[in-house]
């Protein structure tokens, strides 16, 4: 490996314990990439970065092992109906978090809701498409004002309505959690996404639409939380 290259290598792979460098490595292998290329967003739990397979550009979603606070993920999981018998078991929480992350997406992508699509998932690393043009990430809907906020905000809610009626409810959408790809919304981090029918539903759901209203309120939109709620619902 030429100097520069391993340089590069080291200080992306120093953020990461021996476990999942070899699940990295096990991926590379496997042929999913050809090794990390950019850091994108490192965030409090997990890294992101970006990597080149042969179909093109990928996004992986890395758990840090040792900063993810699973007392959080097991308050957050241990609603959701689909998975049980988590309580005390750390690594396992942790991993069932990021297969959730996946099968949500999946739901998502199925029932039409513009998102990444999800690519795999092993132990704490999620892989995903790749969301922008020419190796640049698609900028977050908090930093790019859509052209048009009516319109932009008016498809914002047919996809919340869309993963309503798949079952599920994203619970962390905002700004941040959604990207501006040439004016297309693209809805991010599905981390705490969960059932419709588990308990937090409608106290989510409604924190979703207030975070979205109040964004789009401060673009010049009127809007009534009440009345983009029961659209959703409906
Ligand atoms: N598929 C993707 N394509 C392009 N950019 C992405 C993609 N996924 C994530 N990003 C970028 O990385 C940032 C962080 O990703 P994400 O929101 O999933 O993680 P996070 O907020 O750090 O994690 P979490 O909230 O799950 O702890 C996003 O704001 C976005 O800029
Ligand atoms: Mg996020």
């Amino acid at each position: 490996m030429p100097n520069k290259a391993r340089e590069k290598f080291k200080t992306m792979h120093n953020v990461f314990d021996n476990f999942t460098n070899r699940l990295i490595f096990k991926m590379i292998s496997e042929g999913h990439f050809e090794g990390l290329e950019a850091t994108v967003s490192v965030g409090k739990e997990a890294n992101i970065f970006s990597a080149v397979g042969q179909k093109g550009r990928i996004i992986l979603k890395i758990y840090r092992l040792e900063a993810c606070d699973f007392n959080r993920m097991y308050d957050y999981i241990k609603e959701d109906k689909r998975y049980a018998n988590l309580k005390g078991k750390k690594r396992k929480i942790i991993f069932t978090w990021v297969q959730r992350e996946y099968r949500n997406l999946l739901i998502a992508r199925q029932a039409g809701v513009s998102c990444p699509t999800p690519i795999k998932f092993l132990g704490n690393i999620i892989l995903l498409e790749f969301i922008g043009l020419d190796g640049e990430v698609a900028p977050k809907l908090k930093d790019k004002k859509p052209e048009d906020p009516k319109k932009f905000f008016d498809k914002v809610v047919e996809n919340m309505k869309k993963l309503y009626k798949s079952g599920l409810v994203h619970a962390d959408l905002s700004p941040f959690n959604i990207l501006n790809f040439n004016e297309v919304p693209i809805l991010i981090d599905f981390s705490q996404t969960t059932t419709t029918d588990s308990t937090s539903a409608d106290e989510f759901i409604r924190r979703d639409v207030r975070n979205v209203v109040n964004h789009f309120k401060k673009l010049g939109l009127k809007l009534s939380e009440d009345k983009v709620l029961a659209k959703i619902l409906k």
